[in-house]
């Protein structure tokens, strides 16, 4: 197939564009600056520079390359750091979910491509209450902390237009994997608290599983919403400790909810105390996907343990085998 991959030059698109050659596709791999012509072009993409916010761009971009299917993996998502103003921060990224996606599925539509998946997000979007793990059916939180309203909104409205138009919404768990992941810094620094008892459950995937699911969506013919994680959802309290070990790092300090409160804001704090996880269940019945790294543990100590020297290396009294 001929595949558009928009946001080929970012966190997800640089592992997935490989993996799409190695299956036998050609990639067209779109991305925002100039500057990264020589990176998706050295990928084995065909590189494009294209503003997905500009829908005229976007629609001769399609028609001209005539691709088989198109996957959105554009966010605007770098160097992210007031989480206390959410919707402010995330406010380019939603609009790369709205009218980025309006503007390659009308593409889509005029241009005759059948086949269409997006970056959706599973983590923290879940309803707060009951079990802890939940399924693409279970419902999402009806009421978002208002700091985040308009990135939950945009999330939602992804979801919705994709599979209305038949295509597949992919809800990925929080992203890990490369050597600059947002977590890294704040955990060596101790920056990252367990806040209360840490009780707000994180999905994960490692980049290279988020990958491996996209290039199965791509190649599977159904529409529907699927969650992308790993098999092990966990609440703060469980994984921040052996990510701390994994990176060397002194383990990570205590605060309590209302201090939480203050220095990091609403958002921050009712995920690391309420948030709950996601299931991949569907994924691996319906795509018949697994992933290579079934558990974070496993995941962030092949990620991470090279990235810290030799002498320092220690296992971290938390960590146990993915397998025990
Ligand atoms: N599920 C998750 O946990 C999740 C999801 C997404 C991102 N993240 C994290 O966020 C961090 C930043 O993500 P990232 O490295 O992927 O960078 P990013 O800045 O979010 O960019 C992602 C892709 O979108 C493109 N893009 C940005 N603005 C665009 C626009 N207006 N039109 C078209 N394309 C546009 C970028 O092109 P340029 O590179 O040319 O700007 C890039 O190819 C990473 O640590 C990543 O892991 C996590």
């Amino acid at each position: 197939m001929r595949v558009f991959v928009a946001g080929a030059s970012g966190a997800i698109g640089t592992r997935l564009v490989p993996q799409l050659i190695d299956r036998g596709h050609e990639v067209i791999g779109t991305f925002r600056s100039p500057g990264n012509a020589g990176r998706v072009w050295a990928l084995g993409a065909e590189p494009m520079v294209l503003d997905l916010l500009d829908a005229s761009a976007v629609r001769r971009a399609v028609l001209e390359t005539e691709p088989d299917a198109i996957v959105h993996q554009a966010t605007a998502l770098a160097n992210l750091r007031d989480f206390k103003h959410f919707d402010r921060t995330f406010a380019q990224t939603n609009r790369l979910r709205t009218e980025g996606t309006d503007a390659l599925l009308a593409a889509a539509r005029e241009a005759g491509v059948r086949r269409f998946v997006a970056q959706s997000f599973a983590s923290n979007r879940y309803e707060r209450r009951g079990g802890p793990v939940k399924t693409e059916d279970d419902p999402l939180d009806p009421t978002p902390v208002p700091a985040m309203r308009e990135t939950d909104a945009a999330m939602k409205y992804l979801d919705e237009a994709v599979t209305k138009a038949g295509g597949i919404a992919l809800r990925y768990g929080g992203f890990y994997g490369a050597p600059n992941d947002g977590l890294l810094a704040p955990v060596r620094k101790r920056q990252f608290p367990i806040v209360g008892n840490g009780g707000g459950v994180f999905s994960f995937i490692h980049l290279d599983d988020a990958a491996s699911a996209t290039v199965v969506a791509v190649e599977h013919d159904t529409a529907g919403i699927f969650n992308i994680v790993d098999d092990e959802p966990a609440p703060v309290r469980e994984w921040l400790p052996v990510l701390a070990g994994v990176l060397g790092a002194k383990p990570p300090r205590r605060l309590p909810r209302w201090l939480a409160r203050l220095v990091a804001g609403e958002v921050a704090t009712t995920m690391a105390t309420e948030s709950r996880g996601a299931s991949n269940a569907k994924a691996r019945r319906q795509l018949g996907w697994t992933p290579r790294y079934s558990s974070w543990r496993e995941g962030f100590a092949a990620a991470y343990a090279s990235t810290i020297p030799t002498d320092e290396r220690k296992p971290h009294p938390a960590t146990r085998s993915a397998h025990s």
